[in-house]
């Protein structure tokens, strides 16, 4: 579907950007895993960890690490990843603010934060419209104000939220820094 690829692509394009590789990666709600196996290509010298709170979608491969849990109660020592991306997955936590403070206890001093996720900006701020579409999708969305919040309180620096070409204005890259 060329709108997961406009967003897998923005992401990859994200971690890019970084002036290091980053050695230790962690995908929250990683569903089938075929992302991940997309960094972990990219990647090769990297250590992936995947999570996802679905057993039944997770498949093993020899170098990623699958773990079944949630966002908000991650199984990982503090500071122990130097990028998490977390991709059409925030919309599904029940507890928004409690997942994006684990993941800001999981990742190193200066790691970085990617979400890549609808918002309920533009035309989906409408209510009538933002409704409908978190109907067919099934998850809460959130907004640019909320997410801020989110990160601010749980004590990321650096905050970006932009829009991703291709996706329709729904989809937003959400990026930031411990
Ligand atoms: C639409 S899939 C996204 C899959 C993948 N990230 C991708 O980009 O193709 C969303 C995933 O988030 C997972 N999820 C939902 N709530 C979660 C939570 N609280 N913690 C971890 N994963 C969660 C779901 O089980 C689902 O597999």
């Amino acid at each position: 579907m060329k709108i997961l690829r406009a967003i897998h692509y923005e992401v990859l394009n994200e971690i890019s950007c970084s002036r290091t590789i980053p050695q230790t990666i962690l995908d929250v709600g990683c569903g089938n895993g075929s992302f991940t196996q997309v960094v972990s290509t990219t990647y090769p010298g990297s250590d992936i960890t995947a999570i996802d709170t679905s057993v039944a979608k997770l498949f093993s491969t020899d170098n990623i690490a699958f773990f079944k849990g949630s966002v908000e109660q991650l199984p990982f020592v503090s500071e122990s990843f130097d990028l998490v991306i977390t991709v059409l997955s925030l919309h599904h936590w029940k507890e928004k603010g409690k997942g994006i403070s684990e993941i800001y206890r999981v990742l190193k001093k200066d790691g970085r934060l990617i979400i890549g996720d609808p918002l309920l900006e533009d035309w989906m701020s409408n209510r009538i419209l933002g409704m409908l579409m978190q109907v067919i999708d099934g998850g809460i969305f959130t907004d640019k104000k909320r997410v801020s919040e989110y990160l601010n309180m749980a004590g990321f620096e650096d905050i970006s939220i932009r829009l991703i070409p291709n996706t329709m204005n729904s989809l937003y890259l959400i990026t930031a820094k411990k």
